[in-house]
């Protein structure tokens, strides 16, 4: 059953076609990678789905309901979660902190919903507590709870903004290149997590990334763009082996996997 549906997508800026008409469909629990040269449209369809932006033309839907229709509010309450391309950390604070924003606006309206009941926010900040402390294990994050992320090596504060949309137990997750960055050991590190949030936390991917390696291995559908426009769709091996995308991306396919 598709969890996130795009038709029509199409977005112009100021006389750049950045989406023409894209579709996509992504699968309950699946990984669905997006690639594409620098440009294609990646990030904008991250942001169409996250309301930053708003498609000139086209509808998503997320278990049936209309996104477009949401507020960006609205957005993390339904369950979508996202990581961006530069990473969005809060860079003084520590990692357990930054962890424990991730679920402020969750907290806020649980804690105006327990009204006056003091007791029940105290348990519900406890449980926010509880649940920062799961992921950091999950992450093997321990040793940096107590550290300021600035001061961290470059692969661990990309796992730690992972760790920031895991908290509030995303069913979506959008990464906006993962690895991007990151030596061959993190990039392996990084891959196994999110193949372990797919299969123990049961949440659906939605992928960009550039490292060709990591996205035919791990990927289940793939979806190609090249100057805003779909041009292919499918398995990896189909994805692989299309002379349409061979012949858009090629190049890069073929310099990113020697380097990995
Ligand atoms: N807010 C904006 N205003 C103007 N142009 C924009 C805006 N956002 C994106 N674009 C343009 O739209 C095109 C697609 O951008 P996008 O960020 O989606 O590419 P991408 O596929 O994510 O590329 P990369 O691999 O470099 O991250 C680019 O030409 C970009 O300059
Ligand atoms: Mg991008």
């Amino acid at each position: 059953m598709a969890i996130l549906e795009g038709k029509g997508l199409s977005i112009n800026f100021g006389g750049l076609q950045a989406l023409s008409d894209v579709d996509f469909s992504v699968e309950e629990g699946e990984i669905y990678a997006i690639i594409g040269p620098n440009g294609a449209g990646k990030t904008t369809i991250f942001n169409c789905i996250s309301r930053i932006y708003r498609p000139d033309t086209g509808y998503i839907e997320f278990h049936g309901q209309e996104l477009l229709k949401k507020r960006i509010s609205d957005i993390s309450k339904l369950g979508i979660a996202r990581t961006f391309q530069n990473i969005a950390l809060f860079k003084h604070m520590t990692v357990l902190e930054n962890l424990l924003l991730g679920c402020h606006s969750k907290l806020r309206a649980d804690v105006l919903s327990a009204g006056i009941f003091y007791g029940r926010a105290v348990k519900e900040e406890l449980r926010i507590r509880e649940r920062a402390e799961e992921i950091i294990d999950f992450l093997e994050i321990e040793h940096t709870r107590k550290s300021v992320v600035s001061l961290l090596p470059y692969g661990i504060q990309k796992r730690v903004e992972l760790g920031r949309a895991l908290v509030s137990k995303p069913k979506m997750l959008l990464l906006d290149e993962p690895m991007a960055g990151m030596n061959v050991e993190e990039t392996e590190d990084m891959a196994r997590f999110i193949l372990d949030i797919q299969e123990e936390m049961g949440t659906t991917i939605l992928m960009i990334e550039h490292d060709m390696g990591v996205v035919m291995d791990i990927s289940d559908q793939v979806c190609v763009l090249d100057f805003g426009k779909k041009i292919s769709e499918g398995k990896p091996k189909k994805i692989r082996e299309d002379p349409v995308v061979i012949k858009a991306y090629l190049g890069e396919m073929t310099e990113d996997e020697g380097n990995g």
